[in-house]
């Protein structure tokens, strides 16, 4: 019989159930937004507590804590402005500059001309979109729930256009192999994917 580890919550150090959050819920996707604010300066920066709410119609959430001092991330100052963000899929040729938008730089800089990447206008929303990544979801902001005793900013946005480049698709569907997606592991480590796996029944049929 294991003797597992037992923590509390509320009796250890918010380290510690951080890391026991971010190295158990593996690997995240990353959910890399793109915002403009108020004086048309665009700004990008990458979200892994982030995951698809439901599906009609289409909604995704960012968790977008506070800075350190308690002042919002120009991400959800953005939002909360514009009631609007896109959301880029990180792949394996813009993983490394996808890490760099994740470093805090002054307001009215943009991470699109720190990392050279470049924006696109989107169809229905002020946010821009990024022309590096190969899928974009322009989204409207559906909601910021503040959640808990910290009033932690859990932001829903509902996806109202698609853009998917043609290349990553066969048949149909999303094909992985083209679109090699990043996931985000614990500590400053992330992923490729790896075997792509199918269970097989007896009948040959995939469930
Ligand atoms: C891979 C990765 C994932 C991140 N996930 C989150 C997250 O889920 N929530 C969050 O508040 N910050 C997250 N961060 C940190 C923000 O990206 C960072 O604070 C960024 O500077 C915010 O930029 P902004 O002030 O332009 O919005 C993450 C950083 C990286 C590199």
């Amino acid at each position: 019989m294991v003797k597992y580890n037992e923590y509390n919550p509320s009796e250890i150090d918010r380290r510690e159930v951080y890391r026991i959050l971010t190295g158990s819920v593996v690997p995240r996707p990353i959910g890399w937004a793109s915002t403009i604010d108020g004086n048309g300066k665009t700004n990008l920066a990458p979200f892994s507590f982030f995951t698809v709410v439901c599906v009609v119609p289409p909604m995704i959430s960012l968790t977008i804590a506070r800075n350190p001092d308690g002042s919002e991330k120009h991400t959800l100052k953005n939002i909360k402005s514009t009631k609007d963000f896109c959301f880029n899929v990180v792949t394996e040729p813009v993983w490394q500059e996808m890490v760099d938008t994740g470093n805090a730089i002054p307001e009215g800089e943009s991470e699109f001309e720190l990392t050279g990447l470049s924006s696109l206008p989107s169809v229905k929303i002020k946010s821009p979109r990024v022309l590096e990544s190969p899928i974009h979801f322009e989204c409207r902001l559906q909601e910021v729930i503040e959640l808990g005793p910290h009033k932690h900013p859990l932001v829903i946005g509902e996806v109202v256009y698609f853009h998917i480049n043609p290349e990553c698709m066969s048949g149909g569907y999303i094909n992985m192999e083209k679109l090699l997606p990043i996931g985000r592991l614990n500590g400053h480590y992330y992923s490729k994917l790896g075997q792509i796996l199918q269970r097989e029944f007896e009948d040959g049929q995939p469930r």
